[in-house]
């Protein structure tokens, strides 16, 4: 026998608001009443869920106050936290949307400039300088430091600190938090948010005119009009190519892509091609974390070079034990080393229409063995059957932002987008060798799927 209480707190959210909407003579609540408590039961439930991941951890919740990481901020799987997170985030911004005023809940979504005070405060590093401040400092002597105006640092510092990042500890007194430190220049998801801040940015300020442009408002094609001008900046700008791959170390550990170590069997793999590989964000952690995986990196000549000076820096045992190599590799003209266990392609696909996506598919095929096998990691939430409990919006709402903001980045930025499952898998299954045009497609078939919130592990085998 379980009391009231108990029952309440053992059946899901979704099984809570059926109970309610069947139940109406139990409750004078109506329907939209109903719905309101059930999303405030998903707030306490998932922020409790929360609650114990950091409690699991041994140190206890992380506190409003704190200066310092929680060990949890930097495990390596946060599978559960970033589920609860989902769930927490979508149902509060939807119990907001019905209660909030209608004029302040739009106003929200304009009123919003923390992507520039953000960049402000990364370009100008005041993290870097309060790290050696713990106990504050006064925005003038930080101004004086960035070379900056002292009142507009502070009103910057101040609508930062509304949200938690940076804090004033008194009147023009300002110390870190817990999230300013991922401004830190060393940090790799500031590198991340540098780049989204300074770049993406711009381009989403002429969205409209972009839509509207003769030439270019209904391509979606390669030649649509930012591909280029992209990749050549970042050929020629070091600075900028530096904070973009270490950006994408970020990016793997804002959407928790070190998960994957724990959720895929690499201990019966011996051989990784990591396909656009970066500087490594998977394949450095993949080797530190499993030894004995024979490791191969393809990107573009300099980056390669760039990846490995990273390596050498973070991960010179992989170096020494000749586990890794590092291989020059045009994706859309060569074929990887062939007969790997796995090719590994992430966040590739996005940037490239079907046409080039296709060819990068063929290469690999052309390069797999009989038991090899793809793994595409991808943004999930366009694709997943929707899990949301009741009444949220089946795709969790605000708690898949991140997934829709990736999609419209990689618009913003490269005329391209994130592609749904089935889309992904219409340019991959079709056989390779039908046609040898710029058409044909790779030949491969989906036999798994890993949902890791946000983003997703698509395995594929020769069809
Ligand atoms: C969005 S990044 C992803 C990097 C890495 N896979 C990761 O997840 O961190 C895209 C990568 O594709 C590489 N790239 C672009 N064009 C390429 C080409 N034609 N051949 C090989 N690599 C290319 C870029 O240099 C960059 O490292």
């Amino acid at each position: 026998m379980c009391n009231w209480f108990q029952f309440w707190s053992r059946i899901t959210a979704g099984e809570r608001y059926r109970f309610l909407i069947s139940a109406p003579k139990m409750t004078e609540l109506t329907e939209p009443e109903v719905k309101l408590e059930a999303l405030l039961g998903i707030i306490n439930s998932s922020a409790r869920q929360a609650i114990a991941e950091y409690k699991k951890t041994g140190h206890g919740v992380p506190s409003a106050d704190a200066t310092t990481f929680h060990p949890l901020d930097m495990a390596t799987d946060t599978l559960a936290l970033r589920k609860a997170t989902r769930l927490l985030e979508g149902a509060y911004h939807q119990l907001s949307a019905i209660l909030a005023p209608p004029q302040h809940t739009v106003m929200n979504f304009v009123f919003d400039y923390n992507w520039a005070c953000t960049n402000v405060a990364l370009r100008a590093r005041f993290a870097d300088v309060l790290e050696q401040h713990p106990e504050g400092l006064s925005v003038d002597k930080l101004a004086e430091a960035a070379n900056l105006d002292k009142s507009k640092t502070a009103r910057v510092l101040r609508a930062l600190s509304l949200m938690g990042c940076f804090k004033e500890v008194e009147r023009d007194v300002f110390t870190n938090t817990r999230l300013s430190l991922i401004l830190k220049s060393t940090n790799n998801t500031g590198c991340y948010a540098h780049f989204h801040s300074r770049d993406v940015s711009k381009y989403a300020g002429v969205l409209y005119e972009t839509m509207i442009d003769q030439e270019f408002s209904r391509s979606h094609e390669e030649r649509g009009y930012r591909r280029r001008a992209f990749w050549d900046m970042m050929k020629k700008d070091d600075e900028r190519r530096d904070i973009f791959h270490r950006g994408m170390l970020g990016y793997s550990e804002m959407t928790g892509t070190s998960t994957f170590l724990h959720q895929y069997h690499w201990d019966n793999v011996c051989s990784v091609v990591d396909v656009g590989s970066g500087i490594g964000a998977f394949s450095m952690p993949l080797a530190k974390m499993f030894p004995h995986l024979r490791i191969t990196n393809h990107d573009l000549p300099e980056i390669i070079v760039q990846a490995q000076n990273a390596w050498e820096k973070d991960a010179p045992d992989a170096l020494l034990d000749g586990r890794v190599e590092f291989v020059p590799n045009n994706f859309l003209e060569d074929i990887p080393a062939a007969g790997k266990d796995v090719y590994y392609l992430r966040h590739i696909l996005h940037d490239w229409p079907d046409a080039e996506a296709t060819m990068i598919l063929r290469n690999i095929r052309k390069a797999m063995g009989p038991n090899s096998v793809l793994l595409i990691r991808t943004t999930e939430g366009l694709s997943i059957d929707p899990q949301a409990p009741e009444p949220m919006l089946p795709n969790f709402g605000a708690g898949s932002h991140g997934v829709y903001q990736i999609d419209l980045t990689m618009w913003f930025l490269l005329n391209s987008k994130e592609r749904t499952l089935d889309e992904l898998k219409i340019i991959a299954q079709v056989p390779y060798n039908s046609s040898l045009t710029r058409r044909a497609t790779a030949g491969l078939a989906l036999t798994q799927v890993y949902d890791l919130v946000e983003t997703m592990v698509m395995e594929f085998r020769i069809a």
